[in-house]
């Protein structure tokens, strides 16, 4: 039941908060727990030497924004890889390696794979990241923890994204509790954004309307870039991805450093420039790769924290989310790229809900 929206992505996407409660509610409960993750968790997290993520799509980006929570929390060191390209590659993995399995169905074909091929590696435990409890992937796992994102019937993962990045964090939250790499002053700081995430969430619905506005500029656009640093990287292929997927527009995701490295050369008025700006110890960085954007009459769509937005007027156009987001800075900046790609797959008039040529769970190779 539709309810009063049109599509299932835009019901999808208001339904995050209650989605992101919902998943936080155990952690909230018990606090970085290893238990969050299975009876045996306490051993397994005991004798984990390193991560591996492997994931697909919207799942892998999760698992890319991940892997600076989990190495900057706990020291451990973290890989993330297209469960497809993992599946075919060879080397074993190192004892004690925990391979964190991240789907929203629980059956895509290459993610099953992958963790398969994981066992044949080395001495491993697999720790599933998944919204559906009775799927292959939950009965193939040592260690479950579930998204409570409920169903989702748009083939474009909005809540099921949202709600792993939730998860993710709680995970590296327990590590490092586990493993005793943070003071519990820092430990509780993290511990405090949890609580306080589907309010922060619900507040930035705000900028739907400047987003819809935005929309209308994009629709005429063939190309798109994306950029963000740290964990906004990959919440700019996410960005660019959904742009893609629903709209149907060429786009790009990129580290903003990675700019000068060749993508610059497209840059002119007939580039719009997405940009997500965190109010952290990067932003000056961040701040010089825009100048080179503006330099080249690239058109600069500013997505920023309050206070990184005087820092650089010379945006085309900017939207400031109404409070700072910290840690979780990830999860909150997606919403406004889902709105991006919403609006302006309506404007297009394409099947948001089916997007062509894809099916919501790829359980083929
Ligand atoms: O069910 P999964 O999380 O394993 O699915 C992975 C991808 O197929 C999925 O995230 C896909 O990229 C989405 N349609 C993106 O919106």
């Amino acid at each position: 039941d539709l309810g009063p929206y049109r599509h299932y992505m835009q019901k999808e996407i208001f339904a995050q908060a209650t989605a992101l409660a919902d998943t936080l509610a155990p952690a909230l409960k018990q606090g970085f727990s290893p238990a969050l993750f299975g009876s045996n968790a306490n051993e397994i997290f005991t004798n984990t030497t390193a991560v591996r993520i492997v994931a697909c799509g919207s799942s892998y980006h999760a698992g890319l924004v991940a892997r600076y929570w989990i190495e900057e929390y706990t020291g451990l060191p973290v890989s993330v890889d297209i469960a497809s390209e993992y599946r075919y590659r060879s080397g074993r993995e190192q004892d004690g390696t925990l391979i964190v399995a991240i789907s929203q169905s629980g059956e895509t074909a290459d993610l099953l794979a992958a963790l398969r091929s994981a066992k044949e590696r080395g001495q491993v435990n697999v720790l599933a990241l998944c919204n559906v409890a009775h799927s292959t992937l939950t009965r193939e796992a040592d260690l479950v923890i579930l998204t409570h994102a409920g169903i989702e019937i748009g083939v474009a993962s909005t809540k099921a994204f949202t709600t792993q990045l939730a998860a993710l964090f709680t995970l590296a939250g327990a590590l490092a509790q586990h493993r005793q790499t943070l003071t519990p002053d820092v430990l509780a700081q993290l511990a405090n954004c949890l609580p306080r995430l589907p309010a922060m969430f619900n507040d930035a619905f705000a900028v739907e309307t400047q987003i819809e506005e935005w929309s209308h500029l994009l629709s005429h656009y063939n190309h798109a870039l994306f950029l963000g640093r740290h964990t906004l990287f990959p919440i700019a292929l996410e960005g660019a991805l959904k742009l893609k997927e629903i709209a149907y527009i060429h786009a790009e995701g990129y580290a903003a450093g990675e700019l000068k490295h060749g993508p610059l050369a497209l840059v002119d008025e007939d580039m719009p420039v997405i940009v997500c700006a965190a109010n952290d110890e990067l932003f000056d960085k961040l701040l010089s790769n825009l100048r080179e954007v503006e330099a080249r009459g690239g058109k600069i769509f500013l997505i920023a924290e309050p206070g990184c937005e005087a820092a650089f007027p010379y945006c085309y156009r900017t939207i400031t989310l109404p409070s700072q987001t910290g840690p979780l800075a990830p999860i909150v900046f997606t919403l406004p790229l889902q709105f991006l790609a919403y609006h302006t797959a309506y404007k297009k008039g394409t099947d948001i809900d089916k997007p062509r040529n894809l099916a919501k769970s790829v359980t083929v190779e």
